[in-house]
């Protein structure tokens, strides 16, 4: 097997890179919930204040070769004219050595040359909009050193798209000067035309140590024809003290230090914002002094650091587990909960490989924050209210929004995308047990997409987004599938207005049932007796047209022909509509069953599961077009789309068979690709998911795509702690549902559940996959009639429990 150019550190709770120039960048990121970066093993990366389409900092190009810059970078100039960095990028300079890592909102580069070693750690500033910059210098040895110390950024005009299209008119909007108070670079972006001028911020990059010359203008930093990697100005040793009036701006800072033998020497560069650059800016500045001048205090960084490690210990700390695969349980513990705050923040918007501009999308925020339910149900829930107010009257939400940057939304009619969130709803009460949050009145969308009309209970809401699936029902009581369902690509079938989504249908039985819950608990019996009906109507619909002989059907097209079936040359199966029948509870079990070993004989590829196959042929074929022209094997044709996956995997542990659910769990880890294929084939980063792999269709099959921000993260996230570990919240409490490998002997959770700490140790003696056998709290035996609920009267006035948990078959 090729040597991996990565090594995980679990207790640090890192990943520690031994190569640099991979195939793509793999980033991190680095936020306060504000103010956010990301940066890559190689230093590359890009910052951004509340938006990274309209308040983006600091640039990153996409489509640049080299791939991955520019990012923060620091120069270290020797005497002898030796230039290198603590990063891989930007110097081609040879070093002695070098690592990289990135742990829970940081990053750490160290590179020694000769005897001085230099340390960079980045991270968000929690209590200021600042990415601090804390550089740590040693030299090793026993004679003095002097050297030339360089921290350089780009900056950008703001509005990302703007900038792409009309930089070179807009550069003449930007003012960036050395403030001899400040002791720092300021940058303005002038130009009034922003949408939230009066926020724009003044951006600054300011430095702990003496500066002995600056630099704001990038292209004289450079020199001509020349790029970041041996710029003019740190060649010289001495940058050219030029402010910026027009043009590309930078921050570049030098600062010439002299080492004793043995000497350490900490240098600090914060590159923060301050609202109100334009509105009022002296006021601006005297904020940013305020900031520099705490910022500058002694030990302030430190502080900054462990205050920022203690909110991912916080929010990590909520589910732990111990289980006996390493692998996994650093992918639970750590990397799969880190990936879903980054899509709770980013959505599909940022990334190495998304440009910021994407804003956020309504099924997709509604999906993320599945995994913030059970962590942090207030953050789910300011999301979840923030959802509903994109609701029109109709019930039916936009598609995509973009709360930050004062623009409409974009309305293109999904049949799924109020759904998703009752789902959500229903996560986050089963969570907080508080009912309450559904008469919290919240408005509607107006038609113009910007504004807001009249208002309704949170309860309403979800009723109205019921109901417009109730009024779009095609010919054969199915939904309508509309533009498109949770399949962005699936809406060709059904362009006449006539084709009718199977997946829709299930996913409207599971809402259905939750709502179910709900309205039993608020005493609105009229309400759990129409929904029963209408269960009944979607389950006797399935019941008529869904099944296919070995599988389900994933529709049915304007004709009333049958999408995803046997008889078709393309697209004969599809994997939603098998896992979510299951999902749902409609039909009987052995067609579950049925349907999900047909899934795998058709679907599973040893690296994931396809999404569908076979896949339509690329371009030039006719069919081409039924998949928008995507090649065979990406994406939603043929290819293995990782948030279908967890479906998958979340049916297979509700039916019991926790050996394939871990099977399919443990392939798709990106650890695992990359053990299999390498990470060359693979390339995407090793501790977060990506969006999909190839397919075996396709010639580069295993190539994982679209990284990072994928609705994969969450319900891989949920599929793992709550289905196969089986610590499920629901209405009634919480539930203990294990779907394990049978060869588990136990397992153990720690998890905080209204304000108790559970520390929840499963046993498995006679090795079975599925089903509680016995369950104590502080001792004390639970009844296991209506399933393995830990309820609140159970905790009452608890705050720790132990929770025994034993497997095995109940007679
Ligand atoms: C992407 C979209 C998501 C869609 C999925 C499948 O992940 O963000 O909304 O459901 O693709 O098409």
């Amino acid at each position: 097997m090729e040597k991996l150019p990565y090594k995980f550190d679990d207790p640090a709770r890192q990943i520690c890179f031994n190569q640099f120039d991979l195939p793509q960048p793999w980033i991190n990121y680095l936020s306060n919930g504000k103010m956010h970066a990301f940066v890559s093993q190689a230093g590359g990366g890009m910052t951004w204040w509340l938006s990274p389409m309209v308040f983006r900092i600091s640039r990153y190009r996409f489509y640049n070769l080299p791939i991955d810059s520019p990012g923060f970078y620091v120069y270290i100039r020797m005497e002898d004219g030796t230039v290198w960095s603590p990063t891989f990028r930007p110097c081609d300079t040879k070093v002695d050595a070098r690592e990289a890592a990135h742990g829970p909102g940081y990053s750490t580069f160290t590179a020694k040359k000769d005897d001085l070693v230099a340390s960079l750690k980045l991270f968000m500033a929690p209590d200021h909009n600042a990415l601090l910059w804390d550089l740590r210098l040693e030299n090793e040895s026993g004679e003095a050193v002097s050297c030339d110390v360089f921290a350089y950024v780009e900056l950008s005009q703001f509005l990302s798209q703007q900038e792409n299209i009309l930089g070179y008119y807009l550069k003449w909007n930007t003012r960036a000067v050395f403030d001899e108070e400040l002791q720092a670079i300021t940058y303005a972006y002038t130009a009034w035309m922003h949408p939230r001028a009066e926020e724009s911020p003044l951006v600054y990059f300011g430095s702990s140590a003496r500066v002995d010359s600056f630099c704001c203008d990038r292209d004289q930093f450079c020199g001509n024809y020349r790029d970041e990697r041996n710029p003019v100005e740190v060649e010289k040793g001495k940058l050219s003290n030029t402010n910026l009036q027009g043009g590309e701006p930078c921050g570049a800072l030098h600062s010439h230090q002299i080492l004793e033998a043995g000497e350490k020497k900490h240098l600090h560069f914060y590159l923060g914002v301050t609202e109100g650059a334009l509105a009022d800016y002296s006021k601006a500045v005297r904020d940013t002094q305020v900031t520099l001048g705490t910022l500058r205090m002694p030990g302030a960084v430190d502080a900054q650091f462990a205050k920022s490690c203690q909110w991912w210990h916080d929010h990590l700390n909520v589910l732990q587990c111990r289980i006996p695969d390493e692998d996994a349980m650093r992918n639970i513990n750590t990397w799969n909960p880190l990936q879903s705050v980054q899509t709770a923040r980013y959505s599909r918007s940022i990334s190495s490989s998304a440009s910021g501009v994407r804003g956020i999308g309504f099924r997709d925020s509604a999906q993320d924050m599945l995994a913030q339910a059970y962590r942090k149900p207030e953050w789910a829930y300011e999301m979840l209210e923030y959802l509903a107010s994109q609701q029109f009257e109709d019930g039916h939400p936009v598609h995509i929004m973009w709360p930050e940057e004062n623009r409409p939304a974009q309305d293109i009619t999904r049949s799924d995308n109020h759904l998703w969130i009752v789902y959500l709803a229903y996560a986050i009460i089963a969570e907080s047990g508080d009912l309450s949050i559904l008469d919290r009145q919240i408005p509607f969308l107006a038609p113009d997409m910007m504004n807001h009309t009249g208002g309704a209970s949170l309860w309403e809401h979800l009723l109205r987004g019921i109901d417009f699936t109730e009024k779009h029902m095609g010919e054969h009581g199915l939904p309508l599938i509309l533009f498109s369902d949770w399949n962005d690509h699936l809406g060709p079938f059904g362009r006449r207005g006539k084709g009718e989504s199977i997946m829709v249908s299930q996913q409207l039985i599971y809402a259905l049932r939750q709502m179910t819950e709900l309205a039993q608990l608020r005493g609105e019996q009229e309400l759990v007796v129409k929904f029963t009906a209408r269960i009944k109507q979607q389950e006797e619909a399935l019941a008529q047209y869904a099944w296919d002989g070995d599988w389900y059907l994933r529709g049915l097209d304007d004709d009333g022909k049958p999408v995803g079936s046997h008889t078709a040359q393309h697209m004969r199966i599809w994997l939603n509509s098998q896992s979510w029948m299951v999902i749902c509870g409609a039909g009987k079990k052995e067609q579950h069953i049925h349907a999900m070993d047909s899934a795998k004989a058709q679907l599973d590829t040893g690296i994931g599961l396809l999404l569908n196959t076979p896949g339509f042929p690329g371009w030039p074929s006719q069919e081409a077009e039924m998949a928008n022209g995507l090649p065979a094997g990406y994406s939603e044709n043929g290819g293995i789309f990782l948030q279908a996956n967890c479906w998958a995997i979340i049916a297979e542990a509700l039916l019991g068979r926790g050996d394939q659910a871990w099977q399919y769990y443990k392939q798709v880890m990106p650890q695992n690709v990359i053990q299999k294929l390498g990470v060359e084939r693979y390339k995407s980063e090793a501790y977060a998911y990506c969006s999909t792999m190839l397919g075996i269709a396709n010639e580069k099959c295993g190539w994982g795509c679209v990284s990072q921000v994928t609705g994969t993260a969450a319900w891989m996230d949920v599929a793992a702690t709550q289905y196969i570990l089986g610590i499920r919240p629901t209405l009634k409490g919480l539930l203990i549902d294990p779907s394990i490998p049978a060869n588990w002997e136990q397992y153990a959770v720690e998890r905080y559940y209204r304000g108790c700490k559970l520390s929840i140790q499963v046993e498995n003696p006679d090795h079975v996959q599925h089903g509680v056998k016995a369950v104590t709290v502080n001792g004390k035996s639970v009844d296991l009639e209506n399933g393995a609920y830990i309820t609140e009267d159970i905790l009452s006035g608890c705050h720790e429990a132990r929770v025994c948990v034993r497997m095995g078959e109940r007679r």
